[in-house]
């Protein structure tokens, strides 16, 4: 069909600013600025679709940096397939570089593309990911308004390789091999090296620059491959877009594609509540097990579901369509692979097939193709076995995330997939009740207070310590700290104990291996029971029954509680004084709690009143 003669279900609501023949004068201050740098009547009143591009690169976020470039081909489809693309700027989120933490800016990035989108005379909308919270971002934002949208990622960067050397052939000559190094979970272990002496400061920069050898975002299966895979099982990004390497050809193809789909989704009208149902999330879900994902991507699908009203999505779903899942993709920090294998090895479109194949998820659902699932993936297969493992033959069994309960809090979770067996052999097999041990808590509040403590020797710690963190929560930190994977004492990572069990009210990198409790729900500065906790309490973690209990008596606790001094919090800038009066705890996604509900906005208020 030709562009003149396409109609769209619904006329664009860039006519409202553009083409409004009863309110000239403002059409008239609307349309002429967009002269400026170029733009015609012609075009701005031809009845195409204003395609909007929600760019999240920047300097600041050196993640997506390459959609500026991107973009272009972005908009060369868009263009080829009749319609006009604008592309500006979202508020910038980078992971490692912001302080706080970048937490805090997911929900502000949200509101502020809420606030464009509904602004401005914008139709549809790529949104440009990567970085860990640019995709939920940007999704939240388009599901508030229920405008039609696509997920664009940026793609992991390529692998990391670090040369090795070892003893190799007959002649015993020294061989260089290389081995992989993942992205954040470099680092992780990295610092492991610095605390043993074997890197000294240079030397832990060096090593940990040579996890970053290209464009692209994390390529271990941290939180941003993950939201993003996890994306296209939502059927948000057009089929094999999450796991493209940055810098590949099919990355810049895709981008084409993208701009193209996006322009017929304007005219179709196909918007995010055409897609998204409760069942696409518990495929999300599942699949979240599957790749070994990060669990920051829990926080985050519990945000898309609230934001989408009337999905329901809760950590009991976690635990009952997540847990029992096996782990099948090899990627870091819970396998040993990178983006680009797991690109190789057919993406997600080959991991869905294999899970529609075998009953796990539900093919059915909608995507932004207009098709089911399945039908998106006919066509890919798994190409290596050791990337993407047969279900019946799993990475690991029953890998999902264990959800935790406890007499100090409601809810927590525990990464099974990232349980190494030294820690499984060290804590969880006693005979009589294999998966529970008990742990003499360390408590610290604060990352400042554990740096300041965690070597002191009158803390003792040893083996048998679990070691805890809090007021590191949403509404503590401000925004929530990746912060629980704690280092043990320098003194025992020396000796080779690397890992000691540990909790806290904060996040983790998705990126760490650590099979830490996180994200104690509510948080010590929500008044939870976390603030209770005393170095020397005894806790009991029972993987099994999902507890965590502190093994105080009750009256003991509400004598605690009648003596707890509250801990002041300061607000270094306005936002974070809006963000903590108004968040939600991380089991319900850390959203903004609005007094109205904001059902999507564009059904009831498609757009704001005239200015001038
Ligand atoms: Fe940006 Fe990992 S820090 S993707
Ligand atoms: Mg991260």
């Amino acid at each position: 069909m030709s562009d003149s003669t396409k109609k769209s279900v619904r006329p664009f609501r860039s006519a409202r600013w553009f083409d409004d023949k009863a309110h000239a004068d403002h059409t008239a201050l609307y349309l002429e600025r967009y002269f400026n740098f170029g733009l015609t009547r012609e075009e701005l009143q031809s009845g195409k679709p204003i395609i909007g591009i929600a760019q999240t690169g920047s300097d600041l976020t050196p993640c997506n940096r390459h959609h500026k470039d991107l973009a272009q081909r972005v908009k060369d489809g868009i263009r080829d397939a009749g319609g006009i693309p604008m592309e500006f700027p979202v508020h910038p989120i980078f992971e490692q570089g912001r302080r706080p933490t970048a937490a805090l800016d997911r929900n502000l990035a949200t509101l502020g593309l809420i606030e464009t989108l509904h602004g401005y005379p914008i139709d549809a909308v790529v949104l440009t990911t990567g970085c860990d919270k640019t995709t939920p971002a940007t999704l939240m934002a388009a599901l508030q308004l229920d405008l039609p949208a696509i997920v664009y990622s940026g793609g992991p960067m390529l692998n990391g390789w670090k040369p090795v050397s070892c003893e190799g052939d007959a002649d015993s000559k020294k061989q260089e091999h290389e081995e992989r190094v993942g992205s954040g979970t470099a680092i992780w272990q990295n610092r492991e090296r610095l605390a043993k002496g074997e890197l000294d400061y240079a030397g832990f920069m060096d090593a940990s620059a040579e996890s970053v050898p290209s464009v692209g975002h994390c390529n271990t299966m941290g939180t941003a491959l993950s939201m993003n895979s996890l994306a296209e099982v939502l059927g948000m990004s057009l089929p094999g877009c999450a796991a493209i390497p940055a810098p590949y050809k099919e990355r810049s193809q895709m981008g084409y594609h993208t701009g193209r789909r996006i322009v017929e989704m304007a005219f179709e009208d196909l918007k995010p509540s055409d897609i998204l149902t409760r069942q696409s999330f518990i495929n999300a879900v599942v699949a979240c097990s599957a790749l070994g994902g990060s669990t920051n991507a829990l926080v985050h699908l519990l945000a898309l579901a609230r934001t989408l009203k009337g999905v329901e999505l809760s950590m009991d779903d976690w635990q009952q369509y997540g847990e029992d899942i096996p782990l099948l993709v090899n990627c870091m920090p819970a396998g040993k692979y990178l983006g680009e294998e797991f690109y190789r090895a057919g993406g997600v479109p080959a991991l869905l097939q294999q899970l529609i194949a075998d009953d796990l998820i539900d093919g059915s659902q909608n995507t932004v193709t207009g098709q089911s699932i399945a039908h998106n993936c006919e066509g890919f297969q798994v190409r290596n076995r050791d990337v993407i493992f047969p279900t019946e033959k799993p990475l690991m069994e029953k890998a999902g995330f264990a959800i935790m309960r406890g007499n100090f809090f409601d809810s927590g979770l525990m990464k099974k997939s990232v349980i190494t067996d030294a820690f499984r052999e060290k804590y969880l097999s006693h005979p009589d009740h294999p998966q529970c041990f008990t742990a003499r808590a360390i408590v610290f509040d604060g990352p400042e207070d554990y740096r300041a403590r965690i070597d002191d020797p009158t803390l003792d710690i040893d083996e048998q310590c679990i070691l805890a963190i809090r007021n590191v929560g949403p509404i503590g930190y401000p925004g929530s700290a990746e912060v629980v994977n704690m280092l043990p004492p320098k003194r025992l990572v020396k000796q080779g104990i690397t890992c000691l069990p540990t909790l806290g009210d904060g996040r983790q990198s998705g990126t760490s291996g650590s099979p830490s409790i996180l994200h104690i729900a509510p948080e010590a500065a929500a008044g939870g029971g976390i603030a209770l906790l005393k170095t020397g309490d005894r806790i009991r973690v029972d993987i099994a029954n999902h507890r965590v209990d502190v093994l105080v008596s009750d009256a003991e606790l509400a004598e605690r509680r009648n003596a707890l001094q509250v801990q002041p919090l300061v607000n270094q800038t306005p936002w974070q004084e809006i963000y903590r009066n108004s968040v939600s705890q991380l089991d319900t996604g850390a959203v903004l709690e609005t007094e109205e509900e904001y059902v999507r906005i564009l059904d009831e208020h498609p757009v704001g009143r005239h200015s001038h």
